[in-house]
């Protein structure tokens, strides 16, 4: 038996699953259980939310909203597209997409891209990995949330040029260096050189998208300097719980989802950070477990014994961990990456305060490849999916935030002040302002809670502002915030409705066919309203749809992930999980008046389709696979041609309309 054997799976979609919330603050599910019968909630037959409104919290809500969802444009079929059908899907192979007839598409920086001059493009062989140093100049592996920056010229935004910044979610061992696990320095380096993100400028000429030489073309990856800003920053307790006083910040990693601010900046958000930690002085205590184990489990098999010694070796890393570690996930080995054997940074034992320092929304300017990447800790520390900006009542900025796990919460911060006059005083908008996290009540209304240290339940259990936002978690505990399953994305409709995907909850002990969403093995999609113009306190809410509702149909779909409202009353749904009907994941266009859906495209064998950008005159979407084959080339090469031997590689889809048009239509 080997160490690695022994050591905790490497998947973060598996960790998604792991349960750290144990406050005990009332489901979601048993909330929604007692508002909604099953089939009354049909997509395309919503309830109006106003109606479980109390008439004092209407008088607050509406009228501050001036619906605009279908343009005057697009008031005619919001989509006519052929959709990839069901029977197309049982035809493929699943080695390649499939696309809707009426659409094609091209590919574009799959990892391994050079961003440098110099730098080789990595194309897949298995017998010739990039050198970490390489890798440090070549676009990242685990294509995630992304957005467009287009080139300006006066009013002008080019539909033909612009700047892409891309999240590099993550890589497993096995497809980055072809090795379970690091074997020294340089594996690790490589392995954290292919995370974090990208920013690449790139350009269509003769229909064609490319990347082009630009002093803004960088990495930021796992080792690139970064500065913290805000209220940890600025406090000794929050200094003291990141250990500020080291010197050297550096790092930002599994950047799942993103968000754009209106002064033209990239938000990244760390997600899973807590997996690519391991405390290798309890790892060290493996041998003399194992030995232990062994000679008192006589007759037990390689498979008990193994778990036998990974309880014991868990036990005793929960008795070094502290609350909170064990509250954001952190345990002997991580998801496996093996990082701490080399390199201590990443090892628990350590004490080093970089448990501390991810977990964060990083902001980066695409337009300065100079540029240090920042950490804003006014928006709060926890698994962060993504980052949805809108802005508000008096121009205050307000961010939307999912913390995936299942039973974690929904976050949403409001700046102090109007973001254009927090800018020219030169405040950033991100670093002064409130977090709050949602509560859901029956009845179709929640509240935002204040994460504050004013409030003296939490003032009682943190020392300031600073310990808040660095355990944001437990603040949100403490609050009474709904558990809710799994929230991934976060997209702001043009009515002021707020979509949110709930991926999918894997309990499936209390099937109950009166309880709408147990058994949730399929995720659904909720949104909400604010009072006041986003920036209120209270809101609206209801359930869009049920996954599991288009099963055995042409709209078949399971575990929306990304999510993406338009302007014109479209809601494109991108998917991670396995999908029903034989249907690999997908990307998916919705009617949000109808609930009508359509395929658009689906992806490999293996992979997850995400990050959603578009250009200004959205006849141009950009779109991910993600991990396709699980990096194994015998369930797909892609994007090289079928059969080829290579690894496959993530990269992004160029969508576009035959003939041209907006995508979706
Ligand atoms: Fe990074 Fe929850 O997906
Ligand atoms: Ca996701
Ligand atoms: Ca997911």
């Amino acid at each position: 038996m080997r160490h690695e054997d022994i050591l905790p799976s490497q998947d973060e979609r598996i960790e998604d699953e792991v349960i750290t919330n144990h406050s005990g603050n009332e489901t979601f599910q048993s909330i929604a259980a007692r508002r909604l019968s099953r089939r009354s909630v049909v997509k395309g037959g919503l309830t109006t939310a106003a109606a479980f409104m109390t008439p004092s919290l209407m008088a607050n809500t509406l009228g501050e909203f001036k619906p605009e969802l279908v343009s005057p444009k697009f008031r005619a079929p919001l989509m006519d597209f052929q959709p990839v059908t069901l029977a197309d899907a049982a035809a493929s192979d699943g080695r390649v997409p499939l696309i809707s007839p009426d659409y094609e598409y091209q590919t574009l920086i799959p990892w391994g891209t050079p961003l440098k001059a110099g730098i080789p493009e990595y194309d897949g062989d298995p017998d010739r990995r990039p050198t970490a140093d390489e890798q440090a100049f070549q676009v990242g592996i685990g294509h995630d949330g992304m957005w467009l920056f287009p080139e300006t010229a006066g009013r002008r935004r080019s539909n033909t040029r612009g700047v892409l910044c891309i999240n590099h979610e993550f890589g497993r061992n096995s497809h980055v260096t072809g090795k379970s696990g690091p074997e020294n320095l340089e594996d690790v380096r490589l392995s954290q050189h292919a995370h974090g993100v990208s920013v690449v400028a790139i350009e269509e000429s003769g229909g064609t998208w490319e990347v082009v030489p630009d002093t803004r073309n960088r990495r930021v990856h796992v080792n690139t300097p970064v500065t913290f800003s805000g209220p940890v920053a600025d406090s000794p307790v929050g200094q003291a719980l990141l250990q500020l006083d080291r010197g050297e910040t550096r790092g930002t990693v599994n950047n799942c989802s993103s968000g754009k601010t209106p002064w033209g900046t990239y938000l990244t958000c760390e997600e899973n950070f807590n997996g690519y930690f391991g405390n290798a002085y309890v790892q060290a205590l493996f041998p003399a477990i194992l030995r232990t184990v062994t000679a008192d489990n006589p007759g037990a098999s390689e498979q008990e014994i193994a778990g036998l010694v990974n309880a014991r070796l868990n036990e005793i890393f929960s008795g070094f961990a502290t609350e909170e570690q064990l509250r954001y996930g952190f345990s002997v080995a991580g998801f496996g990456y093996g990082w701490e054997r080399f390199d201590e940074r990443f090892d628990l034992s350590q004490q080093n305060g970089e448990d501390n320092r991810f977990g964060w929304v990083v902001e980066i300017d695409p337009q300065d490849g100079s540029q240090v990447p920042v950490k804003r800790t006014a928006l709060g520390r926890f698994k962060h999916e993504g980052a949805e900006l809108t802005v508000g009542r008096g121009g205050r900025v307000v961010v939307y935030m999912g913390d995936d796990q299942r039973f974690d919460y929904i976050y949403k911060y409001v700046s102090d002040d109007n973001w254009r006059s927090m800018i020219a005083k030169g405040v950033s908008p991100l670093d002064e302002g409130k977090l709050y996290v949602a509560r859901f009540y029956e009845g179709g209304v929640g509240e935002w809670l204040e994460l504050t240290i004013d409030n003296p339940t939490l003032a009682r259990r943190f020392e300031d502002q600073a310990e808040v936002l660095t355990y944001a978690r437990v603040a949100a505990d403490l609050l009474g915030a709904t558990p809710m399953d799994r929230p991934e994305w976060t997209s702001v409709a043009p009515d002021g409705y707020c979509y949110c995907t709930l991926t999918n909850n894997s309990r499936r002990t209390e099937a109950d066919a009166a309880n709408p969403l147990a058994p949730n093995s399929d995720g659904h999609i909720i949104r909400w309203r604010d009072t006041d113009q986003f920036v209120g306190t209270v809101f609206e809410w209801d359930i869009f749809l049920f996954a599991e509702d288009t099963h055995g149909t042409e709209e078949s779909f399971s575990d929306p992930d990304g999510i993406w409202a338009d302007p014109d009353g479209r809601l494109f749904i991108e998917t991670d999980g396995g999908q029903k009907d034989g249907l690999q994941n997908q990307l998916l266009v919705s009617n949000t008046n109808t609930g009508e859906i359509r395929r658009l495209l689906t992806g490999v064998n293996g992979d997850e389709i995400t990050g959603l950008t578009v250009t200004p005159d959205r006849e141009t979407m950009f779109v991910n696979t993600q991990h396709p084959g699980n990096g194994n080339p015998e369930l797909t090469n892609f994007p090289a041609e079928d059969g080829s031997g290579r690894i496959p590689r993530d990269c992004t889809f160029v969508i576009r309309r035959k003939g041209g048009g907006v995508v979706g239509t």
